[in-house]
Protein backbone atom coordinates (compact mmCIF):
# COMPACT_ATOMS: atom_id res chain seq x y z
CA UNK A 1 0.00 0.00 0.00
CA UNK A 2 1.55 3.58 -0.77
CA UNK A 3 1.97 5.58 2.39
CA UNK A 4 0.93 9.14 0.72
CA UNK A 5 -1.62 9.75 -2.23
CA UNK A 6 -3.59 12.52 -2.27
CA UNK A 7 -5.23 11.25 -5.44
CA UNK A 8 -6.79 8.12 -3.93
CA UNK A 9 -8.49 9.26 -0.78
CA UNK A 10 -12.45 10.14 -1.14
CA UNK A 11 -12.09 13.66 0.95
CA UNK A 12 -16.15 14.60 -0.09
CA UNK A 13 -16.94 11.17 0.70
CA UNK A 14 -15.38 11.11 4.40
CA UNK A 15 -15.86 14.52 4.94
CA UNK A 16 -12.03 15.39 5.59
CA UNK A 17 -10.43 18.64 4.10
CA UNK A 18 -8.47 18.06 0.72
CA UNK A 19 -4.94 17.85 0.92
CA UNK A 20 -2.69 15.03 1.06
CA UNK A 21 -2.42 12.18 3.78
CA UNK A 22 -0.54 9.27 5.09
CA UNK A 23 -2.54 6.07 4.48
CA UNK A 24 -2.54 3.61 7.35
CA UNK A 25 -0.45 0.96 7.74
CA UNK A 26 -1.53 -3.17 7.59
CA UNK A 27 -0.52 -3.03 11.37
CA UNK A 28 -2.90 -0.08 12.11
CA UNK A 29 -6.15 -1.12 10.59
CA UNK A 30 -5.57 -5.00 11.70
CA UNK A 31 -7.99 -4.25 14.69
CA UNK A 32 -10.98 -4.10 12.10
CA UNK A 33 -10.58 -7.36 10.95
CA UNK A 34 -8.34 -9.94 8.46
CA UNK A 35 -9.94 -8.30 5.41
CA UNK A 36 -9.76 -4.71 5.86
CA UNK A 37 -6.37 -4.02 4.58
CA UNK A 38 -6.96 -5.50 1.54
CA UNK A 39 -10.17 -4.00 0.96
CA UNK A 40 -8.56 -0.46 1.85
CA UNK A 41 -6.18 -1.48 -0.85
CA UNK A 42 -8.50 -1.88 -3.10
CA UNK A 43 -10.40 1.52 -2.11
CA UNK A 44 -7.51 3.19 -2.73
CA UNK A 45 -6.67 2.31 -5.53
CA UNK A 46 -10.50 3.35 -6.82
CA UNK A 47 -11.68 -0.13 -7.26
CA UNK A 48 -14.11 -0.37 -4.31
CA UNK A 49 -15.97 2.69 -3.53
CA UNK A 50 -16.54 4.15 -0.08
CA UNK A 51 -20.04 2.93 0.42
CA UNK A 52 -18.28 -0.88 0.31
CA UNK A 53 -16.19 -0.42 3.36
CA UNK A 54 -17.82 -1.14 6.22
CA UNK A 55 -18.98 1.90 8.57
CA UNK A 56 -16.41 0.91 11.13
CA UNK A 57 -13.80 1.14 8.12
CA UNK A 58 -15.11 4.34 7.08
CA UNK A 59 -15.34 5.71 10.45
CA UNK A 60 -11.38 4.81 11.32
CA UNK A 61 -10.65 6.16 7.99
CA UNK A 62 -12.53 9.24 8.66
CA UNK A 63 -10.39 9.40 12.39
CA UNK A 64 -6.90 8.50 10.76
CA UNK A 65 -7.04 11.27 8.41
CA UNK A 66 -8.80 14.22 10.57
CA UNK A 67 -6.04 13.51 13.05
CA UNK A 68 -3.52 14.16 11.10
CA UNK A 69 -5.52 17.62 9.66
CA UNK A 70 -5.92 18.51 13.25
CA UNK A 71 -2.18 17.75 14.01
CA UNK A 72 -0.96 19.84 10.65
CA UNK A 73 -3.06 22.93 12.00
CA UNK A 74 -1.67 23.05 15.19
CA UNK A 75 1.63 22.74 14.33
CA UNK A 76 0.86 26.14 11.44
CA UNK A 77 -0.97 28.05 14.41
CA UNK A 78 1.84 27.62 16.76
CA UNK A 79 4.30 28.59 13.82
CA UNK A 80 2.34 31.51 13.10
CA UNK A 81 2.10 32.38 16.54
CA UNK A 82 5.81 32.42 17.20
CA UNK A 83 6.56 34.12 13.61
CA UNK A 84 3.79 36.86 12.43
CA UNK A 85 5.09 40.49 13.83
CA UNK A 86 2.84 41.57 17.07
CA UNK A 87 0.60 44.10 15.34
CA UNK A 88 -0.72 41.66 12.61
CA UNK A 89 -1.18 38.76 15.51
CA UNK A 90 -4.67 39.02 15.65
CA UNK A 91 -4.94 39.55 11.54
CA UNK A 92 -8.35 38.27 10.53
CA UNK A 93 -9.22 36.62 7.40
CA UNK A 94 -12.08 37.05 4.69
CA UNK A 95 -13.79 34.62 2.73
CA UNK A 96 -11.63 35.03 -0.06
CA UNK A 97 -8.35 34.82 2.05
CA UNK A 98 -9.94 31.53 3.06
CA UNK A 99 -10.41 30.25 -0.44
CA UNK A 100 -6.87 30.40 -1.66
CA UNK A 101 -5.89 28.82 1.98
CA UNK A 102 -7.81 26.06 1.20
CA UNK A 103 -6.67 26.21 -2.11
CA UNK A 104 -2.67 26.19 -1.24
CA UNK A 105 -3.78 23.32 1.44
CA UNK A 106 -5.20 21.58 -1.24
CA UNK A 107 -2.23 21.32 -3.91
CA UNK A 108 0.25 24.16 -3.11
CA UNK A 109 1.64 23.91 -6.76
CA UNK A 110 -1.59 24.45 -8.41
CA UNK A 111 -3.13 27.39 -5.92
CA UNK A 112 -2.51 30.33 -7.58
CA UNK A 113 -0.15 33.21 -5.86
CA UNK A 114 -1.78 36.86 -4.51
CA UNK A 115 -1.21 40.52 -5.32
CA UNK A 116 -2.58 42.40 -3.19
CA UNK A 117 -2.75 46.19 -4.04
CA UNK A 118 -4.29 49.09 -2.63
CA UNK A 119 -3.37 52.48 -1.04
CA UNK A 120 -1.17 53.20 2.18
CA UNK A 121 -3.07 51.84 5.33
CA UNK A 122 -5.81 49.85 3.62
CA UNK A 123 -4.82 46.77 5.44
CA UNK A 124 -2.55 45.09 2.64
CA UNK A 125 -0.05 43.65 5.69
CA UNK A 126 -3.20 42.78 7.31
CA UNK A 127 -4.79 40.86 4.88
CA UNK A 128 -1.70 38.70 4.04
CA UNK A 129 -0.81 37.58 7.81
CA UNK A 130 -4.88 37.12 7.88
CA UNK A 131 -4.30 34.66 4.94
CA UNK A 132 -0.86 32.67 6.09
CA UNK A 133 -2.90 32.01 9.57
CA UNK A 134 -5.72 31.13 7.56
CA UNK A 135 -3.82 28.40 5.43
CA UNK A 136 -3.00 26.90 8.96
CA UNK A 137 -6.72 27.06 9.61
CA UNK A 138 -6.75 24.97 6.43
CA UNK A 139 -4.96 22.67 7.73
CA UNK A 140 -1.90 22.80 5.54
CA UNK A 141 2.00 22.80 7.56
CA UNK A 142 3.96 24.73 5.53
CA UNK A 143 6.61 27.07 6.92
CA UNK A 144 6.64 30.54 5.67
CA UNK A 145 8.89 33.64 5.65
CA UNK A 146 7.75 37.44 5.50
CA UNK A 147 10.04 39.99 4.02
CA UNK A 148 9.69 43.72 3.04
CA UNK A 149 11.47 44.34 -0.09
CA UNK A 150 13.88 46.92 1.09
CA UNK A 151 14.57 44.27 3.97
CA UNK A 152 15.19 41.32 1.33
CA UNK A 153 17.64 44.10 -0.40
CA UNK A 154 19.18 44.91 3.30
CA UNK A 155 19.79 40.74 3.44
CA UNK A 156 20.77 40.06 0.18
CA UNK A 157 23.40 43.18 -0.18
CA UNK A 158 26.92 41.31 -1.03
CA UNK A 159 29.51 42.18 1.86
CA UNK A 160 32.49 40.34 3.05
CA UNK A 161 32.12 37.30 4.68
CA UNK A 162 28.29 36.99 3.89
CA UNK A 163 27.02 34.25 1.46
CA UNK A 164 24.27 36.71 -0.34
CA UNK A 165 23.68 33.64 -2.70
CA UNK A 166 22.68 31.11 0.08
CA UNK A 167 20.29 33.64 2.16
CA UNK A 168 18.90 34.31 -1.45
CA UNK A 169 17.98 30.81 -1.90
CA UNK A 170 16.33 30.37 1.53
CA UNK A 171 13.89 32.89 1.03
CA UNK A 172 13.25 32.08 -3.13
CA UNK A 173 12.58 28.37 -2.45
CA UNK A 174 10.22 28.90 1.42
CA UNK A 175 7.33 27.08 1.08
CA UNK A 176 5.27 29.84 1.36
CA UNK A 177 6.51 33.34 0.94
CA UNK A 178 5.01 36.76 1.46
CA UNK A 179 7.29 39.69 0.00
CA UNK A 180 5.76 43.03 1.17
CA UNK A 181 5.85 46.50 0.46
CA UNK A 182 6.54 45.18 -3.19
CA UNK A 183 7.87 48.71 -5.31
CA UNK A 184 8.60 50.85 -2.32
CA UNK A 185 12.32 50.26 -2.15
CA UNK A 186 15.16 52.48 -4.38
CA UNK A 187 15.25 51.05 -7.49
CA UNK A 188 18.66 50.33 -8.98
CA UNK A 189 19.67 47.65 -12.05
CA UNK A 190 21.01 45.16 -8.42
CA UNK A 191 17.13 45.44 -7.43
CA UNK A 192 15.86 44.96 -10.04
CA UNK A 193 17.97 41.58 -11.11
CA UNK A 194 17.01 40.59 -7.46
CA UNK A 195 13.15 40.98 -7.57
CA UNK A 196 13.29 39.04 -10.81
CA UNK A 197 15.12 36.17 -10.00
CA UNK A 198 13.00 35.70 -7.40
CA UNK A 199 9.61 36.05 -8.79
CA UNK A 200 10.73 34.12 -11.87
CA UNK A 201 12.13 30.97 -9.18
CA UNK A 202 8.67 31.15 -7.15
CA UNK A 203 7.29 31.35 -11.12
CA UNK A 204 9.15 28.67 -12.83
CA UNK A 205 8.61 26.32 -9.38
CA UNK A 206 5.12 27.10 -8.94
CA UNK A 207 5.53 28.16 -5.12
CA UNK A 208 2.68 30.28 -3.72
CA UNK A 209 3.27 33.30 -2.50
CA UNK A 210 1.75 36.57 -1.39
CA UNK A 211 2.84 39.74 -3.02
CA UNK A 212 1.38 43.61 -1.44
CA UNK A 213 1.99 46.46 -3.42
CA UNK A 214 0.82 50.48 -3.02
CA UNK A 215 1.64 50.18 -6.98
CA UNK A 216 -1.42 51.05 -9.43
CA UNK A 217 -1.51 47.43 -11.59
CA UNK A 218 -0.71 49.87 -14.53
CA UNK A 219 2.54 51.08 -12.71
CA UNK A 220 3.43 47.62 -12.01
CA UNK A 221 5.94 46.98 -15.54
CA UNK A 222 7.36 50.90 -15.30
CA UNK A 223 8.48 50.20 -11.56
CA UNK A 224 9.17 46.25 -11.49
CA UNK A 225 10.24 45.81 -15.33
CA UNK A 226 7.96 44.11 -17.68
CA UNK A 227 9.07 40.52 -16.81
CA UNK A 228 8.56 40.98 -13.51
CA UNK A 229 5.18 42.26 -13.87
CA UNK A 230 4.07 39.81 -16.82
CA UNK A 231 4.88 37.16 -14.65
CA UNK A 232 2.94 38.31 -11.31
CA UNK A 233 -0.04 39.23 -13.86
CA UNK A 234 -0.07 35.07 -14.61
CA UNK A 235 0.19 33.88 -11.45
CA UNK A 236 -1.63 35.77 -9.38
CA UNK A 237 -5.08 36.22 -8.17
CA UNK A 238 -5.60 39.96 -7.46
CA UNK A 239 -7.20 41.43 -4.36
CA UNK A 240 -7.91 45.18 -4.39
CA UNK A 241 -7.85 46.74 -1.09
CA UNK A 242 -9.77 50.37 -1.12
CA UNK A 243 -10.71 53.24 1.20
CA UNK A 244 -9.06 55.54 3.56
CA UNK A 245 -6.14 55.32 5.31
CA UNK A 246 -6.86 53.08 8.29
CA UNK A 247 -4.05 54.15 10.31
CA UNK A 248 -5.38 57.47 10.70
CA UNK A 249 -9.37 56.55 10.63
CA UNK A 250 -8.93 53.89 13.87
CA UNK A 251 -6.06 55.89 15.48
CA UNK A 252 -4.68 53.30 17.36
CA UNK A 253 -1.34 52.99 18.83
N1 LIG B 1 -9.36 44.20 8.70
C1 LIG B 1 -8.72 44.87 9.68
N2 LIG B 1 -9.17 44.82 10.94
C2 LIG B 1 -8.55 45.47 11.92
N3 LIG B 1 -7.44 46.24 11.75
C3 LIG B 1 -6.95 46.34 10.51
C4 LIG B 1 -7.56 45.66 9.41
N4 LIG B 1 -6.85 45.93 8.30
C5 LIG B 1 -5.86 46.73 8.71
N5 LIG B 1 -5.92 46.98 10.01
C6 LIG B 1 -5.00 47.85 10.78
O1 LIG B 1 -4.86 49.05 10.03
C7 LIG B 1 -3.51 49.47 10.01
C8 LIG B 1 -3.01 49.52 8.56
O2 LIG B 1 -3.02 48.23 8.02
P1 LIG B 1 -1.80 47.64 7.18
O3 LIG B 1 -0.52 47.94 7.86
O4 LIG B 1 -2.12 46.26 6.86
O5 LIG B 1 -1.93 48.57 5.87
P2 LIG B 1 -1.10 48.50 4.52
O6 LIG B 1 -2.09 48.58 3.41
O7 LIG B 1 -0.20 47.35 4.55
O8 LIG B 1 -0.27 49.87 4.59
P3 LIG B 1 1.12 50.24 3.85
O9 LIG B 1 0.79 50.40 2.40
O10 LIG B 1 1.52 51.53 4.46
O11 LIG B 1 2.08 49.14 4.11
C9 LIG B 1 -2.73 48.49 10.87
O12 LIG B 1 -2.61 49.03 12.17
C10 LIG B 1 -3.60 47.26 10.88
O13 LIG B 1 -3.42 46.51 12.06
MG1 LIG C 1 1.87 47.21 4.64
Amino acid sequence: MPTTSSLTIDHEGLGIPAGSYALPSRGAVDHLGEDTHGRFTEHFAGRLPLAALTAAEAAFLREYFFDQFADRRQRSLEYFGRNVPLRFRDATHDERAAAWAREVASDPHTARSVLVLGPTGTGKTHWAYGALRAVGHAGAWMPWKAVTEADLYARLRPRPGHDSEARFEEIARTQLLFLDDLGAAKPSEWAEEVIYRLVNYRYDHCLPSLFASNLTPKSLPDTLGARVASRLTQMCERIALKGDDLRLTRGQA
